[in-house]
């Protein structure tokens, strides 16, 4: 990890020396935890565009290569020979289960998917119009309300129980918040039935009719979460991070995660891409968005393009179209004109010389609307999916936080350009 090699930064003619760190693969850091006590200036990094948070063992991203890899295998393997409790289990103990670990694994999960009944009760304090990620930032936050033997940050047994716990009812919970907006009866789980296949029970099944979930479109659905598990130092996963260092809560930790990943900058970006789909309609008025999005005085930006990390391809939008197209083959909707209107968008996007120089692709949002629309979800549920399959995610990215020995509260600076110091005036003073 630690490097011979030794930054310098000089500061009106005086050098100081600051040590680099080398991580195993990707850029190496610049060691400055010392530099405000030794020259007394912050760095300024808004939105932190070079800046690593953290030291972190879980998931590694190459924007340039388009490579995402998930404690080290690649994200295109992960999709095609393992299923979502599978990652879920790399992602938290950092090894694939052999075939006796992943039973027991999902023994726990299973354990863990019903929730207390008082919370069902909760839903009757929304309104039925309510976004489901407000939903699911007050329940998932009041879960911590419900379950005091797993609320203890420094009891192994109580973090592991949390996992379970949130991984298990994220699905109920999410299924629970669609069920009431419908005005039809919540779904219990049916532990028979795999992970993704039971959140679809919950979903679409009703207590009047025998729903057997489409194995197809389960398996897309469990590849949908496969590829939004995880994803580094995100927006989301910094703010679980920096609940996290102050000692809160995992639940409190998790529902600060769901309420930052709802903006449409970030995991709302699916939602907001769809509606932008419905709202261009018909590939006849592509050139007019595009020519929108590339319009500095124009707010308009394409929704489900661009990356902070991608310069290129995010390998999670490929995956996500083959899924889509998986889906509308099954379904025998070939045709689905938003579908043929997004690999227009993209087409022409792709050849554009601003999304070229600007280095803008489609990233995971971009399909991700269209194939959930496809499986019968909500658009306002989109992002709601997202934050079910982003929990193991956020889960392993706050335990690893929590066992980090380098780990402190989380307190930036500023560079204040606000008053000089100055005296309250009588009230007849004040302009
Ligand atoms: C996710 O971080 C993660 O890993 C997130 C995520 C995850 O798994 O956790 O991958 C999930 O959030 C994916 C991103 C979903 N968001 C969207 O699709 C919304 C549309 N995208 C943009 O808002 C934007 O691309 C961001 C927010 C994703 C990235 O923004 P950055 O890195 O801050 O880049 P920027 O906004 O400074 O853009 C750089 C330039 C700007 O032009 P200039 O000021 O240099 O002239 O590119 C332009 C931007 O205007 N630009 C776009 C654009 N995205 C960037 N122009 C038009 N359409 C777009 N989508």
């Amino acid at each position: 990890m630690s490097s011979n090699r030794i930054a310098t930064l000089t500061i009106d003619g005086i050098t100081t020396e600051f040590p680099m760190v080398d991580g195993n693969i990707g850029p190496s850091v610049i060691d400055i935890r010392a530099l405000y006590a030794k020259t007394g200036a912050f760095t300024f990094d808004p939105g932190f565009m070079s800046t690593a948070s953290c030291k972190s063992s879980i998931t590694y991203i190459d924007g340039d290569k388009g490579e995402l890899l998930y404690r080290g295998y690649p994200i295109e393997q992960l999709a095609e020979h393992c299923d979502f409790m599978e990652v879920c289990y790399l992602l938290k103990k950092g090894e694939l289960p052999n075939a006796a670990q992943k039973g027991a694994w999902v023994k726990s999960i299973k354990e863990q998917t019903m929730v207390h009944e008082q919370i069902t009760r909760f839903m009757q304090g929304f309104r039925r119009d309510s976004h489901p990620m407000a939903v699911l930032v007050g329940l998932v936050g009041a879960l911590s309300a419900f379950y005091h033997d797993s609320l203890d940050i420094n009891d192994p047994e109580h973090r592991l129980l949390a996992a379970t716990r949130l991984i298990g009812k994220m699905p109920t919970i999410v299924a629970m918040s669609y069920k009431y907006s419908m005005g039809e009866p919540q779904m219990y789980p049916r532990n028979s039935l795999d992970y993704s296949s039971n959140f679809m029970h919950m979903m679409f099944g009703t207590p009047c009719e025998n729903y057997e979930p489409n194995p197809v479109l389960a398996r897309a659905l469990d590849r949908i979460l496969i590829l939004h598990a995880d994803h580094e130092q995100n927006a989301s996963t910094s703010t679980v991070r920096l609940a996290g260092s102050s000692g809160a809560n995992p639940f409190a930790c998790i529902a600060a995660g769901i309420a930052c990943l709802w903006g449409p900058a970030h995991g709302g970006a699916n939602e907001a891409c769809l509606k932008m789909l419905e709202e261009i309609g018909d590939v006849s008025r592509v050139p007019e968005f595009i020519k929108r999005a590339k319009d500095k005085s124009d707010p308009f930006k394409l929704m489900g393009f661009g990356h902070r990390v991608y310069k290129n391809f995010d390998p999670r939008a490929k995956l996500m179209r083959v899924t889509c197209h998986e889906v509308l083959n099954e379904l025998g909707l070939n045709n689905d004109p938003l579908f043929k209107l997004a690999l227009e968008l993209e087409r022409i996007a792709l050849e554009d010389e601003y999304f070229i120089e600007k280095k803008l692709y489609p990233n995971v949002d971009f399909y991700s609307g269209i194939v959930q629309k496809a499986l019968g979800i909500p658009t306002q549920l989109f992002t709601g999916i997202f934050a079910m399959a982003r929990t193991i995610g956020w889960i392993a990215q706050w335990h690893e936080m929590i066992g980090d020995p380098d780990q402190k509260i989380g307190r930036p600076r500023q560079l204040y350009t606000g008053s000089m110091r100055r005296d309250v005036p009588s009230m007849d003073q004040r302009k």
